[in-house]
Order: C-alpha cells, then sequence, then structure tokens
C-alpha cells in the first residue's frame, strides 16, 4: 500500500488537535550530522541531469534555497521548469537514472546520497510531500482510514488499532470531511476530487512533519475547490507548525501563502525574494512578465494583461548567455555573452539579470516593460462590453504597440505558448465542500 506520509508517532486530542508525540525531538537525530540551530532544510547547488537518446537534460542547474522553521516558500514557475523535479530530488524519490549533485540538508543532515532506507526515516516524519494529483498518493484498493492508519502506525508501532482508528477520524475532521467516523471506511473512488485532497492533507500533517512540500496541489481542482484546499493546508500548517514549499505555476496562490518566493526559469532560480519584494519590486523580467499575466485585485485601474510570448529553453544543450533572452523585451546583446548569475537587488532579494535597474523603473508593471499583442487587443475588446472596448482600445491606440526598437530581440514575439498564468482566488469562499 502506498503511504505518502509515512510517520511517526502523533497525538490528536479528543478536541480533533494535534498534540506533539513523545519523541519527537529525537526523530530529527536519526542521520549523522543533525544539528538542532541548523536552517530545516538547506538546498546548495542541486543539479539534476537526466540521461536521454537525444543527451543529457538539465533538468534543475544550481537551485539553492533555505527553508526556516515556520516559513511557507513559495517555488513558481512555468511547466517543465523544474519545480517538481527539485522536490523530488530533495526527498530523493527521482528514478535511479537521474543524476543529482549538489546538497540537501535537513537540521544539517545531508539526504543527498542517502539510501532509501536511511531516507524513508525523514520522509512522513521531517519532510512530507503533497503531489497535485491525489491519486498518485492513495491507494484506490484500500479504504480510506486503512491508509491514514499506515501512516500513522509506520512509526508508531506500539499504536493500536483502535487508537489509529480514532486519530483517522479526528485527522479527517480536522481537514474538513464531513461524517468522518462514517467516511473513513470509504474507498477513494467514493470521494470527490477536492476530498481526495484533503485525505492526502491528513495524510501529510499525521506525523507532525516539520517540512511540507506541496507540488500544485490545488492544480487539478476547480477554483471554488482550491480556495478551500488552501484553506486546509493552513490548518495543516497551524496544527502542525509545518513550514511548507508550495510549488504552483500560479503567482495568484503564493501571493495569499507564502512568506518568500522563489521563480524558477529554465531548471534555475532566477529571483528570490519577500512576497512585497516579487509582486511589487520584482527585478528580473521574466518575474515581471508572470504579474502582467496575471489579474491583479490590487489595483485600482483596469488593466489589460500582458503575456509572455515564446516558450522556454530546451534543457539540451543550453545555448550560452540569459535563457530568457529570446522572450525578454530588455535583452542587449550584452545578454547573450554569459548566463547571468544572481545578484543582490535589496536585502535578501536577488535576481539573474544585467540589467535589474530598468526592470526596478516599471516597480512591478509589467506594461511598462512588455507589450500586448495585437491579437490579445482582439480578444480583449470581444471580450467586453462595447463601449468599454471602445474607451480600452481609445486609451491603448495612444499607447505604444511595441516595445522600442532597440528593445526588441529579433526572436521576441513568436506565435506559441505565451507562458501566462492563470490567478486563481485564495481568499476563503462559502461554496459547498468538495
Ligand atoms: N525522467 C525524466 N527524464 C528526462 N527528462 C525529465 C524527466 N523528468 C523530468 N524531465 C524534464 O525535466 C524538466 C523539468 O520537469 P518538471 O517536472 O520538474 O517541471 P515542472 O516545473 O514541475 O512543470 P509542471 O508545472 O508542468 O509540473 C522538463 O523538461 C521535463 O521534461
Ligand atoms: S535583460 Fe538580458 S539578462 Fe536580463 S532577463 Fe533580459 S535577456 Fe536576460
Ligand atoms: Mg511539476
Amino acid at each position: 500500500m502506498s503511504t505518502p506520509g509515512s510517520t511517526g508517532a502523533t497525538a490528536v486530542s479528543s478536541s480533533g488537535t494535534l498534540s506533539q508525540a513523545p519523541g519527537k525531538q529525537s526523530r530529527n537525530t536519526s542521520l549523522a550530522g543533525f544539528d538542532a540551530s541548523a536552517p530545516l532544510l538547506q538546498v546548495t547547488d542541486l543539479n539534476v541531469r537526466f540521461p536521454t537518446e537525444d543527451g543529457l537534460v538539465h533538468a534543475v542547474r544550481g537551485v539553492d534555497y533555505t527553508l526556516r522553521s515556520g516559513e511557507v516558500l513559495g517555488i513558481v514557475g512555468e511547466s517543465g521548469s523544474g519545480k517538481s523535479v527539485t522536490s523530488l530530488a530533495v526527498m530523493g524519490l527521482l528514478p535511479g537514472a537521474a543524476r543529482v549533485t549538489g546538497s540537501v540538508k535537513y537540521r544539517g543532515q545531508e539526504l543527498l546520497g542517502q539510501n532509501d532506507r536511511s531516507l524513508s526515516r525523514v520522509r512522513g516524519k521531517g519532510v512530507s510531500m503533497i503531489f497535485q494529483d491525489p491519486m498518485t498518493s492513495l491507494d484506490p484498493v484500500y479504504k480510506i482510514g486503512a491508509q491514514i492508519q499506515e501512516t500513522l502506525r509506520v512509526h508508531d508501532r506500539s499504536l493500536s488499532s483502535k487508537a489509529a482508528e480514532a486519530r483517522a477520524v479526528d485527522l479527517l475532521e480536522l481537514v474538513g470531511i464531513p461524517n468522518a467516523a462514517e467516511r473513513v471506511h470509504s474507498y477513494p473512488h467514493e470521494f470527490s476530487g477536492g476530498m481526495r485532497q484533503r485525505v492526502v492533507i491528513a495524510i501529510a500533517m499525521a506525523n507532525q512533519p516539520e517540512v511540507i512540500i506541496a507540488d500544485e496541489p490545488t492544480t487539478a481542482l476547480d477554483v471554488t475547490v482550491q480556495a478551500q484546499i488552501l484553506e486546509v493546508l493552513q490548518t495543516a500548517l497551524s496544527e502542525t507548525g509545518a513550514a511548507m514549499v508550495m510549488i504552483t505555476h500560479d503567482l495568484g496562490v503564493v501571493a495569499g501563502i507564502a512568506d518568500r518566493v522563489l521563480v524558477m526559469y529554465a531548471g534555475r532560480p532566477v529571483e528570490i525574494g519577500s512576497v512585497e519584494d516579487i509582486y511589487y519590486e520584482p527585478r528580473m523580467p521574466y518575474t515581471l512578465g508572470l504579474l502582467g499575466s496575471l489579474p491583479r485585485v490590487d489595483s485600482s485601474t483596469r488593466e489589460r494583461l500582458t503575456p509572455i510570448t515564446g516558450s522556454p529553453p530546451s534543457l539540451l544543450n543550453m545555448p550560452p548567455g540569459c535563457p530568457f533572452a529570446p522572450r525578454c523585451p530588455l535583452h542587449i546583446a550584452e545578454c547573450d555573452e554569459a548566463e547571468p548569475e544572481r545578484f543582490q537587488v535589496g536585502p535578501g532579494h536577488t535576481a539573474a539579470c544585467i540589467r535589474t535597474e530598468q526592470v526596478a523603473g516599471a516597480h512591478g508593471d509589467a506594461a511598462e516593460v512588455f507589450s500586448e499583442t495585437a491579437e490579445d487587443s482582439v480578444l480583449a475588446a470581444d471580450a467586453m462590453p462595447a463601449d468599454l472596448a471602445t474607451a480600452e482600445g481609445g486609451r491603448d491606440a495612444a499607447a505604444p504597440a511595441t516595445p522600442p526598437g532597440d528593445q526588441i530581440e529579433p526572436g521576441a514575439g513568436v506565435p506559441g505558448g505565451t507562458g501566462s498564468l492563470v490567478s486563481s482566488p485564495t481568499s476563503p469562499t462559502n461554496g459547498d465542500r468538495a
């Protein structure tokens, strides 16, 4: 049976809240190098390469981040940017052929290079993971309750089956499953997608992990349910005190939950900063482009979206220079000389671009740097009432249709993938439970 959050002892009080189990401290010392004062999770120069018939795919290229206690780190980037591979590398869940280098330390304990048996002591009780598709984690042939109970008993063999079932019911109540005492006997297929994701969250929090890695936990769900699942995740964090790495392609999701944000592009972090840095003072054109493709509720004026045109580069034989260059409206010849390192642009804020000062001038307004395409204007006009369309069209007629000539990269603007991200609400809703 698969148990994604197979973890250690967790006490659930009769009031339905989790209390710390005895032995929680000692579990952290299970691998060599434990240091209570070390950051919860420290990832340094993580690289992942996959040998393929066409050559070596360099999927993750020098990822660095530190996750501190109680913190939520959002990892954002478009499809194929290496978000999942990074997390699977942290959890030691990549296929054997993957070549992984660098360092992943959990409280000072090096996880890279550990065998599966050693890692299983950390997985779930130290670091647990929530996947996008709950059916990846739940076994269709076992009842929900049995799967939660197994998770609880993997590291607490002394737990009686009656006590384990009672805890499973409490956990299901915590994540908002109605009639939990009955539903604990259901099979996964008897639950909706949103309810299955609640169960997966219950399993992930069962043993009070110190870190929860959530890989697109809301992407497979409709927007109303997404908002509910985000609330459940917040409950999980407050009940367990865990820190979280929240992976998403949706900047709207991280705005509501993250403290810091890491933006990935072509396998590499291109900007890291606080949520405020990323939303209001981004310094990397790609981040600015992501913001431009996100509807903003904090804007006092009606703004058009400004999608990023083109597609990310192939991760096979990356050309020299900035990987964002073919899509970047600020591209200059110097950008092609070498891939920019991440420069310090503020306290705790770094960006991989040689023109961060030009980006700073936009103050998060993507329209300052990215222009809408003619096709977008037509679509926008079609989608709005005629009087509004006329007013908007009039305003746009005065605005330049393209960036200044010296900012246009010949390859930019190629029709194809837009890289635009779609926002989803992050505020609580009163809709029916999923
Ligand atoms: N086993 C593998 N063999 C070869 N390439 C792989 C393998 N797994 C992933 N990749 C490649 O690694 C890159 C990063 O993939 P990853 O799944 O991390 O992207 P992602 O950012 O999570 O995207 P998404 O938002 O679509 O989930 C992609 O180009 C993908 O094709
Ligand atoms: S300005 Fe140059 S270095 Fe900066 S993102 Fe654009 S192409 Fe890359
Ligand atoms: Mg992914």
